[in-house]
C-alpha cells in the first residue's frame, strides 16, 4: 500500500506523525478535518490502541468524528471539553506569519471554533501549502442558505473596495446541488488571487448579516509542521521563532495506510 503513496501523501503523513509527539496523557485535543488531519487521527489512534495514550478528542466535522471513533479515540463535544490543550489541523495555505486559509473541505466553521478554544493550534502541511501571500487558494465563506444570492452579491460589492486581485465568487456545489456544511449552511468561494489585507477583509466579511464565518485563520496558529516527500520534517514555532528540522522513517503500517478515503 505505501508503495502507491505519492510524495505529497508521504509529506502529509510525516507531518502528521511528528505532530502527535506534542500530545500527552490527559490532553483534550481538537481533531482537524481533511486528508492531512486524517493521517494525524490515524497516528493518534495507533498511540491510543498500542501505547495506552489517554486523550479525549473533539472532532471538527462528522467525518473526523467517525474516523476518530473507528481508530479508538474517545470523542467528546466541545461543550463537554470546554477548553482544549491543543488542536491539530491541516490548512489550504499558510504564510510566514502562520496566517491561514482553511475550509477547502468545508469544515471551516467548526475548525475555527475549535482552534480558537485551544491553548495551541498546530498546523500540519506539505510544502505546497506555503505561500508568500494568501489568496491563490479560493477563500471559503460560510453563508446561511436564506437569501444566499443576496449575500453573495453583497460580498461581491464589498470586494470592490478590498485589496484583492480577483473578485469572482462562486457557490460551492456538490454535484448539481449546493454543498451543505455540517451546520446546514452553504459555502461561497472567493477567487481573490492575492489578499493584501487579510485582517481587514476578514472583519468586513464577518460583519455581513448572511455570513457565518470565513476561512481566514489569523493570529490563531502557533506552530506549523511541514512535511516533505522524502521524510524530512520542519517544525516552525511563531511564538519563539524556532525552526527544528529532522526526519521520520517511513515505516509501512497496514493499520494506518488502509482505507483512507478523505
Ligand atoms: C477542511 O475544511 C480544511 O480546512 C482542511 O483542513 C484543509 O482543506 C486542508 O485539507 P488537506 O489536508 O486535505 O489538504
Amino acid at each position: 500500500m505505501t508503495g502507491e503513496l505519492s510524495p505529497i501523501d508521504k509529506a502529509k503523513y510525516v507531518a502528521a506523525k511528528r505532530s502527535v509527539d506534542f500530545i500527552e496523557d490527559g490532553m483534550r485535543v481538537g481533531l482537524g478535518t481533511g486528508s492531512t488531519a486524517a493521517w494525524m487521527v490515524r497516528c493518534l489512534g495507533e498511540l491510543v490502541r498500542e501505547d495506552g495514550l489517554k486523550i479525549k478528542g473533539v472532532p471538527t466535522s462528522t467525518r473526523t468524528a467517525e474516523l476518530a471513533r473507528e481508530v479508538g479515540i474517545e470523542v467528546i463535544s466541545l461543550d463537554e471539553a470546554k477548553w482544549l490543550d491543543v488542536t491539530i489541523d491541516g490548512a489550504d495555505e499558510f504564510d510566514a506569519n502562520l496566517n491561514l486559509i482553511k475550509g477547502g473541505g468545508g469544515a471551516l466553521l467548526q475548525e475555527k471554533i475549535v482552534a480558537t478554544a485551544s491553548d495551541q493550534m498546530i498546523v500540519i502541511a506539505d510544502i505546497g501549502k506555503e505561500v508568500e501571500h494568501l489568496g491563490a487558494f479560493p477563500l471559503p465563506v460560510e453563508v446561511i442558505p436564506f437569501g444566499w444570492q443576496t449575500t453573495k452579491s453583497l460580498i461581491e460589492e464589498l470586494l470592490i473596495n478590498m485589496d484583492v486581485l480577483g473578485r469572482d465568487a462562486t457557490l460551492r456545489m456538490n454535484g448539481d446541488r449546493p454543498f451543505v456544511t455540517d451546520e446546514g449552511n452553504y459555502i461561497v468561494d472567493l477567487h481573490l488571487a492575492r489578499i493584501g489585507q487579510p485582517h481587514r477583509l476578514s472583519m468586513a466579511l464577518n460583519q455581513m448579516p448572511g455570513v457565518v464565518e470565513n476561512g481566514l485563520f489569523l493570529d490563531i496558529c502557533d506552530v506549523v509542521i511541514l512535511g516533505f516527500g522524502d521524510g524530512r520534517v520542519e517544525t516552525r514555532d511563531i511564538n519563539d521563532g524556532s525552526i527544528a528540522k529532522d526526519r521520520i522513517d517511513f515505516v509501512e503500517s497496514e493499520n494506518l495506510f488502509a482505507d483512507l478515503d478523505d
